[in-house]
């Protein structure tokens, strides 16, 4: 675990600086520099140390752990699962991402209702999400595994499409589609770069970096909560937890990221 408090503390300090600064490129810089300074010491393992705990406690009515999931590469295998999702699986017929299929595994083998394993997807800074800290535990376990997400199904093959679909479809208030934001290299808002995720390089760093413990929150966040956050700033309605759309869109992004080793949980401002 290290120094996790301390540097949550450090973090939470250098905070107000950073809202501070001017945009720039030295701005971009700084914020390079402050990651780096946190990057042996990321509190994500508090989240990992918790996940790793849910993973194996018996939990659900019928008390069970999730130690027989399968994640993709065979019951109770966690390393590298991530970085070859999301992918399709036989059982449920359909294409799953990390969420849906731990949410799948809560069901089957923990015998939850949907309404249990869906409750709290992401924290709030007050109450914790158990989902979020399994995701911080199982993606680590991917760490520096080459991402490698399949498009040898034919339902792998038709979200990947939807996904796309998604990704460039405009509407809304504002006629936003993810691509007006996302599109063009060195566009920035506020102190944010905006990552141009049509193109190989950004892309990989973008998904390869998710979850990540965002310091100006205090909270761990997966890419489903980028997802949903980014339909907000779109002002879309809301992106409903693991939905067929939340997959098919991450589905576009990881395998668009395919080739770039997996480097999360990561820490962001
Ligand atoms: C109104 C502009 C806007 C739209 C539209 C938008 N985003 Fe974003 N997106 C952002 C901003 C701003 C950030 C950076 C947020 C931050 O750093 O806090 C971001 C970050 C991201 C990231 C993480 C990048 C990284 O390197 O960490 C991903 C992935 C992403 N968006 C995907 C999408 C997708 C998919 C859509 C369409 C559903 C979308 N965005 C729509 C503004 C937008």
């Amino acid at each position: 675990m290290r120094n996790s408090v301390a540097v949550l503390a450090l973090a939470v300090a250098l905070c107000p600086g950073l809202a501070q600064a001017q945009a720039g490129d030295n701005t971009v810089k700084k914020i390079e520099e402050y990651r780096q300074a946190l990057v042996d010491g990321n509190p994500a393992e508090l989240w990992e140390a918790r996940g790793e705990d849910l993973w194996k406690r018996k939990r659900g009515p019928k008390q069970v752990s999730l130690e027989a999931c399968d994640l993709g590469l065979g019951a109770g295998v966690i390393k590298g699962a991530y970085a070859v999702l999301p992918r399709y699986f036989a059982d449920a017929d359909r294409v799953m991402d990390l969420e849906s299929r731990l949410v799948h595994c809560m069901m089957t083998l923990q015998g939850m209702s949907r309404a249990d394993a869906t409750r709290r997807p992401f924290g709030n800074g007050t109450e914790r999400s158990d989902m979020e800290a399994l995701v911080a535990f199982i993606t680590a376990e991917s760490k520096g595994v080459v991402m490698n997400v399949p498009q040898r199904h034919a339902k792998e093959r038709e979200a990947y499409a939807l996904g796309k679909q998604i990704f460039f479809f405009r509407g809304g208030p504002h006629d936003f589609s993810c691509a007006t934001c996302h599109s063009e290299g060195g566009k920035r808002i506020r102190l944010q770069d905006l990552p141009n995720l049509t193109e190989t390089k950004d892309a990989q760093r973008a998904y390869t970096s998710w979850p990540a413990y965002r310091v100006s929150q205090g909270e761990l966040r997966s890419m489903q909560w980028r997802l949903f956050d980014c339909f907000r700033q779109q002002r879309f309605p809301a992106l409903e937890f693991t939905s067929e759309a939340s997959v098919a869109l991450t589905m576009f992004l990881a395998r668009n990221a395919n080739g770039a080793p997996f480097a999360a949980p990561a820490i962001k401002r």
